[in-house]
């Protein structure tokens, strides 16, 4: 039997009585039916690295969180190599602790490390990021964004503020090669831009999360593409380096070329604000609390849903101004 509790903000978390983790066969608790004091827990967190706004206020939302529930938490960076997240997962294990969270740097190659989490009796929790697998018994939950409708609402927007154009000549910057944000983000914007024959997308390459990044790819682009009206940037960083890059050309960014962006980061909210970016798709970094309240659940013998989906909002110029004062990250 199962109890659906929904609580928007701070956590959507299934409670249930039955002793069968969601995502498959997994076992709660480290392979054992008996709960142990939340002290004595620890988990392992293997996140992709350093590369964002939204990384760091993710980090420091996660650590906040476990160190407030009193729960020791074991903190690697894979510095965006998936080997090193392999690595930190395999010691995970050798340690025997109780739980392994973690964001995968890509979507693929994740079975055989993942396979030895569940014949070492440990659940993992994928946040952020999905893994692309056959196999769901390899992980008990997804906590993250739905990525694809990101993609999706900014797409829109794009339709929207170009409404009266005959042609739009679009780049984008995508996240990191393989990694479930970049492809699904470009996969969201495609379906929406794709039905509307005057977007052409000219030119759309990684720029790999970072600000770095952005600026390279962006003044790059625009010696070869004189004439772009939009940039669709997977994250604010991106967006950010592209601003740069399109000030260093003697353009005006969000008016020579309209920016849209994906996270809601303070700096690129603040952009937003500054009319230097013109709309930002939300993605909450803030996953710390209901992570916990996942492990505290399967701690308990209870069931989590398998895939949560992280609530989300979009922001204009003038919801930026508003939000700012209050922004946590
Ligand atoms: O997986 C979430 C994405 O990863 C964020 O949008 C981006 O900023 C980060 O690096």
């Amino acid at each position: 039997m199962k109890k659906l509790i929904s609580i928007a903000a701070a956590g959507i978390l299934l409670l249930g009585l039955a002793g069968c983790a969601a995502g498959g066969d997994t076992p709660a608790a480290g392979g054992s039916s008996e709960p142990k004091a939340v002290g004595d827990l620890v988990v392992g967190f293997a996140q992709v690295g350093a590369e964002s706004g939204w990384r760091t206020a993710n980090t420091k939302d996660v650590q906040a969180a476990f160190a407030d529930a009193g729960i020791e938490l074991k903190f690697s960076d894979a510095q965006q190599k998936q080997e090193n997240q392999i690595k930190a997962i395999r010691s995970y294990i050798q340690q025997g602790v109780d739980y392994i969270a973690f964001s995968p740097v890509v979507e693929t190659g994740w079975d055989a490390v993942l396979n030895e989490a569940k014949a070492a009796g440990i659940p993992v929790i994928l946040t952020d990021r999905a893994v692309d697998s056959k196999d769901t018994s390899l992980y008990v939950s997804f906590l993250g964004s739905d990525f694809i409708e990101e993609g999706k609402k900014a797409g829109e927007w794009a339709v929207e503020e170009f409404a009266d154009a005959d042609s739009v000549k679009v780049v984008q910057l995508e996240g990191t090669t393989g990694a479930a944000p970049a492809i699904d983000r470009a996969e969201g914007f495609a379906e929406v831009v794709g039905k509307d024959d005057k977007f052409e997308t000219v030119a759309s390459q990684t720029g790999d999360f970072t600000r770095a990044g952005g600026l390279q790819v962006m003044e790059a682009l625009l010696k070869s593409n004189p004439d772009i009206d939009l940039v669709y940037a997977h994250n604010d960083d991106m967006g950010l380096g592209a601003i740069e890059a399109i000030e260093a050309a003697g353009l005006v960014p969000g008016v020579d070329i309209k920016i849209v962006t994906v996270d809601a980061v303070k700096d690129g909210m603040q952009a937003l604000a500054d009319g230097k970016i013109n709309f930002i798709v939300e993605c909450s970094p803030l996953l710390g609390a209901q992570l916990v309240d996942i492990v505290k659940t399967l701690n308990d013998g209870g069931t989590v849903e398998p895939r949560i989906v992280t609530e989300e909002t979009t922001f204009t110029k003038e919801q930026a101004i508003e939000a700012l004062p209050d922004r946590q990250y």
